[in-house]
C-alpha cells in the first residue's frame, strides 16, 4: 500500500509542477485513473452524469458519500476530496462542520470541496481550523445555476473580475488547500494564480492555472451529443461502446453467442 497524496502535498506542489486531477465516483475508474493523477474529485458534477439530473442541485449528502466510499476502495495513491452539495453546508458553518466531518467519517477520504467566495470565508475559516481540509470553488459555482441565470464563462466585465478576484482572495485566507477555478477567462485566472499562495486548479480557466481538473466521462467522450469549448475528448468511448452492444445484440438474434467456449457442459 502507498501512501495517500495529502491536501498539504497538493498545496506545496504549487510552483513545481502542474497538478493532475479528474472526476471519479466509482471503485472501477478510480482505480484506472489512481495511477495518472495527483487528486480525483468525487464531484456533485455526478447528479448529471451518471443520474441525468438536469443540475447539480438535487444531489444528496447520501449520494456523495455512497460514491465516495466507492472511490475510497478503488483509489490507492491519490487525494480524494468530496463535494459537499448544494444544501449541505450553506445554512450555516455547523452545518458545514457536521456534514463535512460525516463525509470524512464515512469515507476516509482527504477533504472536502464547497463553492463559495465571500459568503463562504467564514464557513471556510471553520472546517479548516477544525480539522476539515477544504477545496475551494470559484468562478463559475454550478450549484448557483438557480440565481446565476445559467452556464457561462465569467470574467469579462470589471464588476465581474472584481468579484472573483476578490472570492479566490478570502477563500485562500480562510484557509483552503486548494481553489478549483471553474469558466473564468484566461487574464482573470492567470492573475489569481499570480496573486494567491495556495494552487489553482483550473476547468475552463486556462493554462495560466497551478493545476487542471475534467469530468472524466466528459474527456473519456462517453458524450457525444455536445462538447462544451473547454472540454477536449482523449477518447471516443461513446461509439467504442455503441458498437459493442450493437455487436452483443446481434449474436444473441443469431444465437452465435455464447458459443461453446462460454458455456457450462457437464462431464459425461
Ligand atoms: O462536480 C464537479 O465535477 C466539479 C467540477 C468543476 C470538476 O466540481
Ligand atoms: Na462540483
Amino acid at each position: 500500500q502507498t501512501k495517500r497524496t495529502t491536501p498539504t502535498q497538493i498545496e506545496a506542489m504549487k510552483g513545481t509542477r502542474p497538478i493532475v486531477s479528474l472526476t471519479a465516483y466509482t471503485t472501477p475508474i478510480a482505480r484506472l485513473l489512481d495511477p495518472h493523477c495527483d487528486l480525483l474529485l468525487v464531484g456533485d458534477s455526478l447528479g448529471m452524469v451518471l443520474y441525468g439530473m438536469e443540475t447539480t442541485v438535487g444531489v444528496t449528502l447520501e449520494m456523495m458519500i455512497a460514491h465516495g466510499q466507492g472511490v475510497m476502495r478503488g483509489a490507492q495513491k491519490a487525494c480524494v476530496i468530496v463535494d459537499l452539495p448544494f444544501g449541505s453546508y450553506q445554512e450555516s458553518k455547523e452545518q458545514a462542520f457536521r456534514n463535512s466531518a460525516r463525509i470524512l467519517k464515512e469515507t476516509g477520504c482527504n477533504g472536502v470541496k464547497l463553492e463559495g467566495g465571500e459568503e463562504m470565508a467564514e464557513t471556510v475559516a471553520f472546517l479548516t481550523s477544525r480539522g476539515v481540509p477544504v477545496f475551494g470553488h470559484v468562478g463559475l459555482m454550478p450549484q448557483k445555476v438557480n440565481t446565476s441565470g445559467g452556464y457561462r464563462s465569467l470574467g469579462r466585465s470589471d464588476e465581474e473580475a472584481d468579484k472573483i478576484r476578490r472570492d479566490a482572495k478570502v477563500i485562500a485566507q480562510a484557509g483552503a488547500f486548494a481553489l478549483l477555478v471553474e469558466g473564468t477567462v484566461e487574464p482573470l485566472a492567470r492573475e489569481i494564480t499570480a496573486s494567491i499562495d495556495i494552487p489553482t486548479v483550473g476547468i475552463g480557466a486556462s493554462p495560466a492555472c497551478d493545476g487542471q481538473i475534467l469530468v472524466s466521462d466528459d474527456m473519456f467522450g462517453l458524450f457525444s451529443d455536445f462538447k462544451p469549448r473547454f472540454v477536449k475528448h482523449f477518447a471516443e468511448l461513446a461509439p467504442t461502446i455503441s458498437k459493442a452492444a450493437e455487436a452483443y445484440a446481434e449474436e444473441v438474434k443469431a444465437r452465435t453467442f455464447p458459443g461453446p467456449e462460454h458455456t457450462f457442459q457437464v462431464k459425461k
